[in-house]
């Protein structure tokens, strides 16, 4: 008869062991941006000319957009942090299902293949682990600069009337200010005859790192970074060599790790100003912070609950809000955190309570009681950013814990329990 710790070996999925009640220290070194280096990855099939892009962080995202982009006759080599493509002989406008399936940001190539080559074929990216996720926006776009867009059979088929192959410039208001909508219509619009606008545009960094990457290949894009970004249409475009911006969201969580486990940690390189919001939070709950130009240190006192809804860049971002409640999960006091944006982010919770959280869930609002400590468990997380969730509440509680959900979790963040180690955790990976 096989015994228990038999059977859980044989249906063990990849995990990490993290003990917990842990303290770290020192400082993390940050990778560059998972968001902008897949778009900028996008953007880069705009011109037939050589292309550097340094700072790219080693994550199965980018494996998986780099295959698309070698699906598509794109030469690409990979040294180091250095990305370097080059778009001479993109020669297929459509893109295969498997390789697209689960990397939305695959779809945002819609723009640039319209935009070089006049056509492109992109099955819907779907709904995700987080929520339906539509595209409307992003056709809606294209449609206005003038393409013919077909939806059928889960595919979307998009050309560029005429014979200059080349999209009109127009005035566009988008309904929301979707990330994804704006980088596609701007990576559209860039190469499109005149001048364009979008109103309503996404803030976030990753729409002014994109920008700052299209106006060093040559394209005249001004405004990224606030509601209407107004683009010049130019013929074509050159190639650079450009760094990816430092990624807020795993520098956002390093600071929590810091925050959960009361130590005092810096994060660095970063760019303070993406981290707005989230700052704030940080000390409402009661951490100070040490800011300089691209360092910032935090040293947490008593940790207090604070609510937070989350908003659209400058807002507090989505994607920090598991690893948030994590945090709140172990403060002093009740908080209460509100997702605005996706319908179905909260699985978290669940697991958080399996390791002794106090959660209450109301549709998207959970109202969190914080506990002294929090236990050990196994637990699963079920998207990227709730299994960082995971991993920030397994370094704080008491016992060892088993963390699964790891191709989740490595689609996001770069060798994260190397980073941690470093600082004085204990995690070992199965
Ligand atoms: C990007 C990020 C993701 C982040 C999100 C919000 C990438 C690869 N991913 O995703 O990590 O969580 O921004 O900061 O950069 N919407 C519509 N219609 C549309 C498009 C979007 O209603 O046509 C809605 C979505 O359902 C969602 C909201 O807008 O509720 C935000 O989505 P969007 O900003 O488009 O996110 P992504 O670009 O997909």
């Amino acid at each position: 008869m096989p015994n228990a710790a038999l059977i859980s070996q044989k249906i063990a999925k990849p995990h990490l062991e993290i003990e917990g009640d842990c303290a770290l220290s020192g400082e993390f070194s940050i990778s560059g941006a998972k968001n902008s280096a897949l778009v900028l990855m996008a953007a880069s099939l705009l011109t037939e000319e050589s292309l550097v892009l340094q700072n790219v962080p080693q994550l199965t995202d980018i494996d998986g957009m780099s295959e698309i982009l070698l699906a598509m006759g794109i030469g690409l080599r990979r040294s180091n942090d250095a990305l370097h493509i080059n778009a001479s002989g993109l020669k297929h406008v459509e893109l295969p299902y498997e390789l697209v399936h689960g990397l939305r940001a695959s779809f945002f190539c819609i723009g640039s293949l319209l935009a070089r080559l006049g056509q492109a074929k992109i099955p819907l990216p779907g709904g995700c682990e987080i929520g339906a996720r539509p595209v409307s926006e992003h056709i809606k776009g294209l449609k206005a600069l003038g393409a013919y867009i077909n939806v059928e059979h889960g595919v979307v088929t998009a050309s560029v009337p005429g014979i200059t192959n080349r999209l009109k410039g127009a005035d566009i208001v988008l309904d929301c200010p979707s990330v994804g909508a704006t980088e596609t219509i701007l990576m559209a619009a860039v190469l499109a005859e005149g001048r364009s606008s979008i109103e309503n545009a996404a803030q976030e960094p990753e729409i002014q790192d994109l920008a700052k990457f299209l106006n060093a290949m040559g394209a005249k894009v001004s405004g990224a970074g606030g509601p209407k970004i107004t683009i010049e249409g130019v013929k074509e475009l050159h190639g650079c060599n450009y760094t990816v911006m430092p990624d807020r969201i795993e520098a956002g969580t390093f600071l929590l790790a810091g925050a959960i486990t009361r130590s005092v940690v810096s994060v660095t390189p970063v760019i303070p100003e993406h981290l707005s919001s989230v700052l704030q939070k940080l000390r409402d709950c009661g951490c100070s912070l040490e800011i300089t130009d691209n360092e910032i240190k935090i040293t947490p006192k008593e940790i207090k609950g604070v609510d937070i809804t989350t908003q659209p860049f400058p807002g507090f971002p989505t994607d920090l809000q598991a690893p948030f409640m994590a945090l709140m999960a172990t403060a002093k006091g009740t908080s209460v955190i509100t997702e605005k944006i996706y319908e179905n982010r909260m699985q978290h919770v669940a697991e958080l309570q399996r390791m002794g959280a106090s959660i209450r869930l109301q549709g998207n609002t959970a109202v969190i009681e914080g506990v002294p400590n929090l236990s050990a468990a196994p637990v699963c997380g079920g998207d990227l950013r709730s299994t960082a969730a995971m991993v920030l509440a397994s370094l704080s509680a008491k016992g060892v814990s088993k963390v699964e959900g790891l191709k989740h979790l490595d689609r996001g963040y770069s060798a994260i329990e190397k980073k941690l180690n470093k600082a004085g955790a204990h995690i070992t990976r199965y």
